[in-house]
């Protein structure tokens, strides 16, 4: 059956696997890990993740290297950061061990859909927490699922390594100053959803959206963070209604690696002048250069890309994160475990 798959052409999609872990808290504890090769779940009507957004999901990638072996990046981070979602919407906290063996396990026995090197995708691994227990009245469930699954994938925006135009729309945002924007959790997608459609309705990959307080900073954009290149410095936003990307958490390791200042800090709007360049990044967006920012309530366009290609900094970034992904580069810091 993988000889079916085009992997060159996949896009960021779902496609069914062989199987996924499941681990069920009741009782006060979580179960043990059980394997499914359901793509169904059952669960009470009156689940608490359907009503009132107790849901939590995370986004990493294996690889393939050109060695053969099979290269899972920074899942510890993702375990924690999933752990912070979870006290962010009072779910019970799946423990960072579990996680790690069931997106172990989850990996390789679907080692058949890893993409091979060079194909330009890698194996999306997608864990969710739910609250699962029926409840009627607006508190957290004492019942939880976790799950993971896994689904080959291509580049996440169209135009994978090529700079897209993204845009500014003060009339929405995905998340409010003192809310949930810090959390991996499904309301913020939700929320962000009739502004993404907006901006592909007319020709943006994404929407920047600038800090719900006052509209003065750069937040992040629907699926990934910003950061902009000025002056041999990397800049990204310090912002509590942001997610703290992984992807960008790395990338000021391998800016600061390579001689550049690295600057996390409220960003203003303003600033976007004086850019050289500008990018989104995260797991399924990884770079994403931006070609230009169009500022649609004042009219103004900023323009960081006009021959269609990256920018040199942007370039070298991902280049070195992509070649630690994949083994191709040394990896200094421990971030990728192997599958074997
Ligand atoms: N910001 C948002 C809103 C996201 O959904 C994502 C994706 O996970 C990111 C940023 C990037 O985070 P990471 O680099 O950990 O994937
Ligand atoms: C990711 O980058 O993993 C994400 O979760 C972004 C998006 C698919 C929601």
């Amino acid at each position: 059956m993988e000889n079916a798959i085009n992997w060159s052409e996949l896009s960021f999609g779902y496609m069914k696997t062989d199987y996924n872990v499941r681990c069920w808290y009741r009782d006060g504890q979580w179960g043990e890990l059980e394997v499914s090769s359901s793509e169904v779940i059952n669960i009470h009507m009156s689940a608490t993740c359907l009503h009132y957004g107790q849901e939590s999901f995370e986004g990493l990638k294996a690889f393939r290297g050109k060695d053969g072996k099979i290269r899972v990046f920074r899942m510890d981070e993702n375990a924690k950061r999933m752990q912070s979602s979870a006290r962010g919407i009072m779910m019970a906290e799946f423990p960072v061990e579990k996680f790690e063996e069931a997106v172990y396990k989850a990996v390789k026995l679907n080692e058949r859909f890893i993409p091979p090197y060079g194909s330009g995708a890698s194996l999306y691994i997608r864990p969710l927490l739910i609250g699962t227990g029926a409840l009627i009245g607006v508190k957290p469930s004492d019942e939880y699922m976790f799950l993971v699954f896994v689904t080959p994938v291509g580049p996440y925006f169209k135009t994978g390594f090529k700079p897209a135009p993204v845009c500014i729309m003060r009339s929405f945002d995905r998340a409010a100053p003192q809310g949930t924007g810090c959390y991996k959790v499904g309301g913020n997608y939700a929320a962000s959803l009739l502004a993404g459609h907006k901006a592909h309705e007319k020709g943006y990959v994404a929407v920047l959206y600038l800090d719900p307080k006052e509209k003065l900073y750069l937040d992040e954009c629907g699926p990934a963070n910003f950061f902009a290149i000025r002056e041999n410095t990397y800049i990204t936003p310090a912002s509590n209604s942001i997610l703290p990307s992984i992807t960008n958490k790395s990338l000021t390791q391998l800016a600061a690696d390579m001689g550049l200042k690295v600057e996390r800090r409220p960003i203003s709007v303003s600033e976007l002048s004086t850019f050289e360049e500008t990018a989104e990044c995260g797991t399924a967006a990884v770079i994403t250069p931006i070609s230009q920012i169009d500022d649609l309530d004042e009219n103004r366009s900023y323009v960081y890309s006009k021959d269609g290609k990256p920018g040199p900094t942007c370039e070298k970034l991902y280049n070195k994160l992509f070649a630690i992904q994949t083994g191709d580069a040394p990896d200094p810091y421990g971030w990728v475990r192997i599958i074997e």
